[in-house]
């Protein structure tokens, strides 16, 4: 029976990711509690209504007990823009102070934190202002980060700007999925280019307040992968790459944004990232479409033969994920893994997908990139955006209405790994033996 053990370098982050509006509860005053509100934005009607109830009921402190007890040594959760600032000209000293309570929770449990301070949702003035379509975000947004870290930098040196620019830009202006719910390519290349600049400029500020500071994006990378010959075909994918995967971090090394709608110089984003954050969950296969209109004639699908996810919004495809650590690793920084996860109610995919992933990370690693640290999407089941309370991404299950949550096998398996930094056969016999040969191929049955 083969055995092996598969060991991270020394100093290895492991931790688990959340966002505020997914995990808080009761944030009334974003543009996702209003979206909540509207018949059939929310799948089912759900409400973030408690989330995990970590504002109310302070209960990221048994989050955090966990995460710590299970060896995580790094945790990433964001700061939602709307309680530290709730109005144009006003700020909420005591929202800074609770999030300066979470940083020194980690610091007490020996974890490095990591902070968002942008994940997808805004405060209602910002929004009612016109939001990121309007250039006046960049200095709004700047004037909350400037805030914000000022008051926390004593406990925190690892800052993501902005949560996956592209996909809350498709979300919001091409998809519709998000608020504000439009169709307009033009204006969501609009809305990205302003998050650049965003970006740009949240970038010296923090610089300037904190010299040894450490700023990055975490970007969404999802390959597409030409499934026939049609030279179509092939005008498709280049497409999808440079307006989704491409265009944003392009543009901080290069200070030109080309959105293809829409091309730019910011010359004040070159040279914007300390590291590069990758959210990665899946990759496509791509045709030409006529019919796709709105999809850039393209259509986007997963192999017949693909494992997909309980709810099939995920194919498990480490070898997409081996692809996209290549492209992170090319800006020659250093690459946080800083959202990778998969819906699984019943924790038996999760558990396959989860060793194929870090082994994967694990060859990329070996084949000197400079992967410095893993964050598992997510803790804890949390509210997933537009699809509800429908698909569950936490290590640990929740009963929203309890509040209760549920150990799932896979906690034990990743505590495995964060504790002993590496994969080894026995936490892999141990925890997930109905996967053992497909990570150590030739076992003998028996
Ligand atoms: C987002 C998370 C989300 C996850 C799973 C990412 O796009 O950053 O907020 O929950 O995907 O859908």
């Amino acid at each position: 029976m083969a055995r092996a053990t598969f060991t991270f370098p020394a100093g290895f982050l492991w931790g688990s990711a959340t966002a505020s509006h997914q995990v808080e509860g009761n944030n009334t005053n974003n543009d996702w509690y209003a979206w909540e509100q509207i018949p059939g934005k929310i799948i089912n009607g759900d409400k973030s209504g408690k989330a995990c109830d970590w504002w109310n009921g302070r209960r990221w402190r048994d989050d955090f007990d966990r995460a710590h007890e299970t060896y995580q040594n790094a945790h990433r959760f964001s700061i939602e823009w709307s309680r530290v600032q709730p109005e144009a000209d006003r700020w909420d000293e005591s929202a800074i102070d609770r999030y300066r309570e979470m940083l020194l929770g980690l610091k007490e449990r020996d974890m490095v934190s990591m902070v968002t301070l942008f994940h997808f949702s805004s405060p209602l003035w910002f929004v009612e202002m016109g939001g990121w379509e309007n250039e006046a975000a960049v200095g709004l947004f700047e004037a909350y980060v400037r805030r914000t870290v000022s008051a926390l930098k004593a406990h925190c040196n690892l800052w993501v700007t902005i949560n996956e620019p592209n996909v809350y830009a498709v979300g919001g202006w091409m998809a519709g999925g998000f608020p504000p719910g439009k169709n307009d390519v033009k204006l969501g290349m609009r809305v990205l280019a302003n998050l650049a600049k965003g970006h740009a400029a949240a970038y010296r500020a923090i610089h300037e307040l904190q010299p040894d500071a450490k700023v990055g994006v975490a970007h969404n990378h999802r390959g597409f992968v030409a499934a026939d010959y049609n030279p179509l075909t092939r005008l498709v994918v280049n497409k999808l790459d440079q307006g989704y995967n491409l265009v944003f971090a392009e543009t901080l090394r290069s200070g030109k944004f080309d959105g293809i709608y829409l091309k730019e110089d910011i010359p004040q984003a070159k040279d914007t990232q300390d590291f590069v954050g990758l959210n990665y969950y899946t990759r496509d296969l791509v045709k030409f479409d006529l019919m796709k209109a709105n999809d850039q004639f393209s259509r986007r699908f997963f192999a017949k033969d693909a494992e997909v996810s309980h709810t099939g919004f995920i194919a498990n495809d480490p070898e997409g994920f081996k692809q996209s650590i290549k492209w992170a690793a090319e800006y020659g920084l250093p690459v946080y893994i800083t959202e990778n996860g998969v819906e699984d109610p019943d924790d038996g995919f999760r558990r396959l997908y989860l060793l194929e992933h870090l082994l994967a990370m694990w060859h990329m690693i070996n084949h000197n990139k400079q992967v410095k640290g893993y964050f598992h999407w997510s803790q804890v089941d949390n509210f997933e955006w537009e699809r509800g309370w429908t698909q569950r991404f936490g290590l640990w299950g929740l009963d929203p209405a309890t509040q209760q949550r549920i150990r799932r096998p896979s906690v034990d398996l990743y505590s495995d790994i964060c504790r002993t930094n590496s994969i080894t056969s026995e936490a892999v016999e141990k925890w997930a033996p109905e996967v053992y040969s497909r990570i150590y191929p030739g076992r003998s049955s028996g």
